[in-house]
């Protein structure tokens, strides 16, 4: 969908983008980083958020921190806003006019909504893959290496792409043919491809809105497997309507209910086994949503 773009095509004029002004701001010290380094720190944190479409409220006060290196899963039934939370945290919401958002979204302590944060230095950091594999009409190597090329990145593009493969699971079935056009891929390797041209720009955060709900169950086990191992170097936000996928491949799960309100959050395991609130044992159990 042209609508839905990830990271890389967000912003032509994305050469200008410095990072320096996001960067400079990780260093804005967290007032609760002055002890020994936690095991789970916090990368994103949302605090108070308000989401509105005009007058339409789609998030309502919303408060989670997400651990570092972790998978967090956003679960809920359809509309309750589980795909407006994932767009407030790089600001792909800035792309819909109706949209408004009050409250604070803060990426490793500081607003992503303050006005000195560049959004498109932003998404280098906090990709997004979608749930429609998106690659573009060109070569699998020119869509791997596309950030790098956008962000005017200083790096050596063959080892990037090949490295973004390899972390992608991917590279294994196309080394022998990264000229070839990415729209002759299947689509759990197309997914697997936007994947890897998400990880090219060296992001901390990737955000996936139902990765694995367009593909059949092979290759949503290889998504699964996969998002499994990108933990061990990114925090991984998943957004799935399929409950025994957060269970398999989350680390903790925010449970969403309609109206736009983020009932429970807590370690998977919890979430789905003794939840505090009825209304998520309702859910989970399918007796709603
Ligand atoms: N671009 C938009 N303009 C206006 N309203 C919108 C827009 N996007 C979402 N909404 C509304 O905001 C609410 C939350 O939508 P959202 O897409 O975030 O839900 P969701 O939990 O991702 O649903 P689904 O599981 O169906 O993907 C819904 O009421 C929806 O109609
Ligand atoms: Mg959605």
């Amino acid at each position: 969908m042209a609508s839905e773009t990830g990271t890389e095509v967000t912003d032509e004029t994305s050469t200008e983008a410095s990072e320096q002004s996001l960067l400079g701001t990780t260093e804005v010290a967290d007032d609760r980083g002055a002890g020994p380094v936690a095991s789970t720190e916090t990368v994103i944190e949302a605090r108070h958020l308000d989401v509105f479409y005009d007058d339409v409220q789609a998030l309502q006060d919303v408060n989670i921190e997400i651990p570092e290196k972790q998978v967090t899963a956003m679960i809920g039934p359809s509309g309750c806003g589980k795909s407006t939370f994932l767009r407030s945290i790089n600001r792909m919401n800035d792309l819909v006019d109706a949209a408004r958002i009050e409250g604070e979204l803060l990426f490793r302590g500081k607003n992503v909504y303050d006005e000195d944060v560049d959004p498109v230095a932003l998404r280098r950091k906090i990709g997004m893959v979608f749930q429609h594999p998106n690659p573009f009409p060109k070569s699998i190597f020119d869509n791997v290496a596309y950030g790098l090329r956008v962000q005017d990145m200083d790096v050596d593009e063959q080892q990037v792409v090949e490295e973004s493969l390899k972390k992608a699971a991917l590279w294994d079935e196309v080394k022998d043919q990264l000229d070839k056009s990415a729209l002759d891929l299947s689509g759990g390797q197309q997914q697997r491809l936007c994947i890897a041209r998400a990880i090219a720009v060296d992001p901390e955060v990737i955000l996936m809105d139902e990765p694995a709900s367009a593909l059949d169950p092979i290759a949503t086990s290889k998504i699964e497997d996969l998002i499994d191992d990108l933990a061990e170097d990114y925090t991984v936000v998943i957004v799935t309507h399929n409950m025994q996928q957060a269970a398999r491949i989350s680390d903790k799960t925010a449970v969403f209910l309609t109206g736009g309100e983020l009932v429970e959050f807590d370690d998977t395991e919890k979430i789905f086994e003794n939840p505090e609130h009825q209304r998520v044992e309702d859910y989970i159990t399918g007796k709603f949503g």
